[in-house]
């Protein structure tokens, strides 16, 4: 196979002019492939690639979501107004379950805050859809799920210990992630490109 000369090099790069320099990565990529069809070279520009752009991916898809900054200092989390709907709906969840936690406890009925606290545990999680839980930033996910999780565990031990005044310090410990994701984040609904 022929290598690629100066000459082959400024005819590719006219060609190539017209392609606009922030497009730098690719218009390397082309010039690259073009230049001496040297197919050796393609597997080290797509490790190359790869190498910088996952960690890159894994940020946005995992990490960011789709939050922006909003105007009163919190993290805005862009969600379609279906989606925000699904999320404050599991928000009023939780606040029917705390309600209802307060007045089991007050009440001496530890097993009633069992069942409300079970309501709200990771199992109703199950059916969020994957596009959702994608848009939404990672410390929000793991508040989210350490949230439910924390009901999990009241449930538990409502059931095992059946002592009211351990239910209520639980529910004391869990309110600091509602009052804490609250802080950070709000959810701004936006229309779909
Ligand atoms: C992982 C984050 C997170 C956790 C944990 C969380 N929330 Fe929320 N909650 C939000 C966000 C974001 C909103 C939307 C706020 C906004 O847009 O201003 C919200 C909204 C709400 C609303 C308003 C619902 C509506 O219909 O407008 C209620 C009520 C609520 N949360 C209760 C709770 C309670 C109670 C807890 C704890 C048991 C809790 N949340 C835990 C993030 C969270």
């Amino acid at each position: 196979m022929r290598r690629a000369n100066a000459r082959d090099f400024q005819a590719v790069s006219r060609h190539h002019t017209d392609i606009d320099a922030r497009d730098g990565i690719w218009h390397f990529v082309f010039l690259t492939l073009d230049r001496g069809k040297d197919v050796k070279q393609i597997p080290w520009i797509l490790t190359l690639l790869f190498a910088t752009s996952t960690p890159l991916l894994a940020y946005k898809f995992l990490w960011q979501g789709e939050a922006v900054p909003a105007s009163d200092g919190r993290k805005a989390i862009l969600l379609t107004p279906g989606e925000r709907d699904l999320v404050l709906a599991e928000m009023r969840g939780f606040l029917q379950s705390v309600q209802e936690i307060v007045t089991a406890v007050q009440q001496q009925k530890v097993e009633a805050a069992a069942v409300a606290a079970r309501r709200v545990g990771a199992a109703a999680q199950k059916g969020v859809p994957a596009r959702l839980i994608g848009k939404l930033p990672g410390e929000f996910k793991m508040l989210g799920f350490d949230t439910h999780r924390q009901f999990d565990q009241l449930a538990l031990d409502a059931e095992q210990l059946g002592d009211p005044d351990h239910t209520l310090e639980q529910l004391a410990a869990l309110m600091g992630s509602c009052v804490g994701c609250h802080t950070a984040f709000r959810i701004d609904p936006v229309t779909e490109p």
